[in-house]
């Protein structure tokens, strides 16, 4: 009747951007992330026969409306998948998410918060689902969520339209490679455009969605075989691409999707700044103006002084390699 979660966000190396079906959130090219163990979110799921309806408190504040709706949205896949019949008197669940970022950070929890959900939700309701099959389900709440159920190195694959069996699927465990993220935070504002809006409109309106969808692939194969060599030169030199590509790609929307703010730039200045003088640091950012930046781990303190010391840097984490969904 309960069932507890615990999953970390992740940042792409290679990133998605785009759907090929909507209806079941399918993405249209490839991705690849890391999981980061900085990042968590904690989740319970809780069968209750007195409730009418799915309650969702999210930080303590009850969610209605959109959010309270995407979270019944997901629970009703689990829900069916459980074989929970809807005459069932405890069909409904409190849902008590907390996530475990810098506060109020504006930092996409998404991906945590569906894996977390979809892990919870599948104990909660009796259902034993092995992990490529939570995948598929979490993907359909947040795709990037498909890839936190695993720890790691993480790829997912693009979709075929019409085929909701789509999973993620662990490349190297989190051990592999003693990489780490450094995110920079620039605001605590909640991000502006939605990554699902600001997908559409791009497909819909860019003259470089099709450059985009043409070259997707190949930071997908650059990063995955610089993983494999530990590489950090080739995977960073590959996310950098994939990041400005698919930024570049939102930029030409009508109107424009564009997420980096004049203070992400500055720390996109450092971050070169570092690198010419001979520190390995690489950058990317998702739908929002925070900047992650990829370094080994003997730099991740030089690495985060140096971003401390931007302006308009208001926060900055290390995280290394986090592990998948854990479950009770
Ligand atoms: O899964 P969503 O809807 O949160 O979209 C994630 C999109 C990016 O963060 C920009 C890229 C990615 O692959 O995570």
């Amino acid at each position: 009747m309960k069932g507890y979660a615990r999953a970390c966000a992740n940042i792409a190396l290679a990133k998605y951007w785009g759907k090929c079906d909507e209806e079941l959130n399918l993405p249209a090219v490839p991705s690849v992330s890391v999981t980061l163990d900085a990042l968590v979110t904690e989740t319970t799921v809780e069968r209750d026969a007195s409730l009418k309806a799915d309650e969702v408190t999210l930080d303590g504040a009850l969610q209605e409306g959109a959010a309270g709706r995407k979270v019944t949205a997901l629970l009703d896949l689990v829900r069916a998948r459980a074989g929970v019949s809807p005459e069932d008197t405890a069909r409904f669940a409190r849902v008590v998410s907390v996530n475990h970022f810098p506060a109020a950070s504006g930092l996409a929890s998404s991906a945590s918060g569906f894996a977390a959900l979809t892990a919870a939700g599948a104990r909660a309701y009796g259902a034993e689902v092995p992990l490529e099959e939570l995948s598929s389900l979490a993907r359909r709440g947040s795709a990037s969520a498909a890839r936190s159920l695993f720890g790691g190195f993480v790829e997912l694959p693009a979709g075929v339209p019409g085929d909701g069996s789509l999973s993620a699927r662990q490349l190297h465990p989190s051990d592999w490679w003693d990489v780490r993220v450094v995110i920079a935070l620039v605001t605590r504002a909640p991000k502006a455009v939605a990554s699902r809006d600001g997908m559409r409109e791009t497909a819909r309106t860019s003259p470089y969605w099709s450059a985009w969808l043409a070259c997707a692939p190949g930071y997908v194969h650059a990063v995955k075989e610089g993983i494999e060599r530990r590489d950090i030169e080739a995977v960073g030199a590959a996310m950098e691409a994939s990041t400005f590509a698919m930024h570049a790609s939102a930029w030409a929307a009508v109107p424009a999707v564009r997420y980096v703010r004049g203070v992400t730039l500055d720390v996109l200045d450092r971050v070169e700044a570092l690198r010419r003088d001979g520190t390995g640091a690489w950058a990317t950012m998702d739908a929002g103006p925070h900047v992650k930046v990829l370094c080994a781990g003997a730099d991740a303190d030089r690495v985060a002084a140096a971003l401390r010391e931007a302006s308009g840097v208001i926060d900055v984490r290390v995280a290394r390699p986090g592990e998948g969904v854990v479950v009770t």
